[in-house]
């Protein structure tokens, strides 16, 4: 069958990158804004060379970084072979199914079972299928790589794709690669980041249900979070999960994040410093990217506990300040924050019929301590 057309049209100081062409010359669907209420029902389309329904989703803050992309399954099906270069994070949106890797030096197939909430990391260069293993509905699949980035530093697809160079390393027919991952702890974290352990390995079976989690004192709401590192790999996530009827603190960093939903509801605000604010509201599935540099506030605003999953871009991208008095600057403390945040807030809960569980002191005290306030969570 017949290459899609693929001719980038590249012009000086253009923002249309590599990847832009790439993605449509395959006549995929491309979804964009900032946010997609639910990667269960997002439009689909045909996509002829990897003979399966996709969609590439790239919201605003993520051009040029971070690839998103569904993939949907039919019943009983298997997708093509493909052999891909970057390492790629998959996660379950729906479904049930099986992955299928090998690598060109004729070791043995690997193949590991996964569910809806299940993620993992596909390796760099080795050859994978996905099959569907239920017979009356389709799985779908989301998929994060660094694509963008690899095609403006290497313009061509057939290096990324199918490419015939053999990998080097050959970790995941390794025995145990796909074993669930494992808490690591880690004294250089807790100094960096307040948080004691991370999660590390390749397969995690259930995002929704993972209850290991550490308190994440800086951001508020009792908020609890786990790091996430996939071994031999610069690809990382984080979850966080936070208590019902409470909100986190406007904070910003760098560009090219994608957050998953898991379980909860509520939404988002997003905001450029001085600009108009827009509200993402959020359920289980739903995806959004904070833009480059925008502050953004999640707010639980049901009446359970909510998780989201991010999928980090790389480390150069996450425009976390480094100094202390700086990370003030991209952190607005809740004493400090616009008093459309709280009447925003009152609103949604009373939609939903619950009141606010956010304690009045964290209003007036800048050095509220959420953790003595209200129980060890
Ligand atoms: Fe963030």
């Amino acid at each position: 069958m017949a290459k899609p057309a693929f001719k980038p049209q590249r012009t000086m100081w253009s923002k249309k990158y590599t990847y832009d062409y790439w993605m449509e010359s395959t006549r995929v669907p491309v979804h964009t804004g900032f946010f997609i209420d639910d990667l269960r029902t997002v439009k689909l389309g045909w996509w002829e060379e990897r003979q399966c329904q996709s969609a590439f989703i790239q919201l605003m803050g993520s051009e040029g970084v971070s690839s998103s992309r569904v993939t949907e399954i039919a019943a009983g099906e298997t997708t093509r072979p493909l052999k891909f270069s970057l390492d790629e994070i998959v996660y379950v949106v729906s479904g049930r199914g099986l992955t299928t890797i090998w690598y060109d030096n004729g070791s043995a197939k690997k193949s590991f079972e996964w569910q809806q909430h299940s993620m993992f990391l596909i390796p760099h260069g080795c050859h994978h299928q996905f099959s569907n293993m239920q017979g009356d509905k389709p799985v779908r699949l989301f998929h994060y790589s660094y694509l963008p980035l690899g095609l403006s530093a290497v313009p061509d697809p057939d290096f990324f794709f199918n490419n015939p160079r053999a990998t080097p390393d050959d970790l995941a027919s390794q025995e145990g690669f796909y074993s669930e991952a494992k808490m690591v702890h880690s004294p250089e974290m807790d100094e960096a980041l307040g948080l004691r352990v991370y999660w590390y390995g390749n397969f995690f079976p259930d995002m929704k249900a993972w209850d290991k989690l550490d308190a994440n004192v800086r951001r508020g709401a009792g908020g609890k979070s786990v790091f996430i590192q996939f071994p031999n790999s610069e690809v990382s996530a984080h979850m966080s999960v936070f208590t019902a009827q409470t909100y986190k603190k406007a904070h910003r960093h760098g560009p090219g994040r994608a957050i998953i939903i898991p379980a909860g509801e509520g939404y988002s605000i997003m905001w450029e410093e001085g600009k108009e604010k827009i509200v993402v509201p959020w359920h289980e599935c739903s995806l959004f990217v904070p833009p480059n540099r925008w502050f953004h506030q999640h707010f639980n605003a049901g009446a359970s506990t909510a998780r989201y999953l991010a999928l980090h871009p790389p480390m150069q991208f996450h425009g976390h300040a480094e100094k202390v008095e700086d990370r003030a600057k991209d952190q607005i403390e809740y004493p400090d924050e616009d008093s459309f945040i709280r009447k925003k807030f009152a609103e949604e809960l009373a939609k939903r019929g619950v009141q606010s569980l956010m304690p009045a002191d964290a209003y007036s005290n800048r050095n509220f301590e959420w953790s003595k306030a209200m129980g060890k969570q």
